[in-house]
């Protein structure tokens, strides 16, 4: 294993703040962030066969059928821009995905968990207000992380949308089926001294910083 090439893994409930510290993170290690979740939106964007296939899953809060998400993966994790480490949002999910990256990856790369705590009530207070931009998928939050125009993107100036999968019921079971799918990367992580956990319900920036100091002396 090559302690130089390290790979973060961002797991928590929906709304906990993944993508948010990922993109900070991807930013401040000048290494790229995969999220699952933009990938499976972004194929929707396009209108393939596999963005449609998995819009049916999505839209109702279940996960999209592992080969779907492994070939994205198997494309993505190929590019040459993973070589020097790399951050992921959403993947691993469940016991298979763990078990088929850690095949490709463990001998390869010094892989660290980072789990994002938030209790569902704040879950529910957070995706009631964030809006997605339809066109790039970039996030924002009424409160938390407002876009400079209200209603418009500011990377590319189109609408903003609730998500899909946002509304309150359907949030209710990605909930529920995180906490069924999620205990396998816990019990790894902690079985393998890989855990950093982290107090997601803080403002961004102070788990920005709790992160950056808990991953200080990995990249140092
Ligand atoms: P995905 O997009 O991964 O959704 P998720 O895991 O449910 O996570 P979210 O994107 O909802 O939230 P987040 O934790 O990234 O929080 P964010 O930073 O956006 O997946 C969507 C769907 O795709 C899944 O349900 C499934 O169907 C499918 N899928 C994806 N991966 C898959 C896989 N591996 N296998 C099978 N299916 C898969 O923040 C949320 C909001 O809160 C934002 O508005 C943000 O501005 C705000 N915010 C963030 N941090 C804070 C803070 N500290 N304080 C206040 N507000 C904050």
């Amino acid at each position: 294993m090559n302690k130089n090439r390290l790979v973060f893994i961002f797991f928590g409930p929906p709304g906990s703040g993944k993508g948010t510290q990922s993109d900070m993170l991807s930013e401040h290690l000048k290494l790229p962030a995969i999220s699952t979740g933009e990938l499976l939106r972004n194929e929707q964007r396009l209108k393939t066969k596999l963005g449609k296939e998995a819009a049916r899953y999505m839209k109702k809060g279940e996960l999209a059928p592992d080969k779907i998400v492994e070939a994205l993966m198997d494309k993505r994790l190929t590019k040459r821009d993973m070589a020097k480490g790399f951050i992921l949002d959403g993947y691993p999910r469940n016991k298979s995905q763990l078990d088929d990256l850690l095949r490709l990856l463990k001998d390869k790369y010094d892989i660290w968990l980072v789990e994002v705590r938030v209790k569902d009530k704040e879950v529910l207070n957070r995706l009631s207000g964030r809006r997605i931009c339809l066109k790039c998928g970039a996030s924002f939050h009424l409160v938390y992380k407002p876009s400079k125009k209200t209603g418009l993107c500011d990377v590319c100036a189109s609408k903003l949308a609730i998500r899909e999968d946002d509304k309150p019921a359907v949030v209710r079971g990605r909930l529920s089926r995180y906490k069924a799918t999620a205990a396998p990367l816990l019990a790894y992580a902690k079985k393998n001294k890989k855990l950093i956990s982290i107090n997601g319900e803080q403002p961004i920036t102070k788990v920005k910083k709790d992160i950056f100091a808990k991953i200080a002396k990995l990249v140092e």
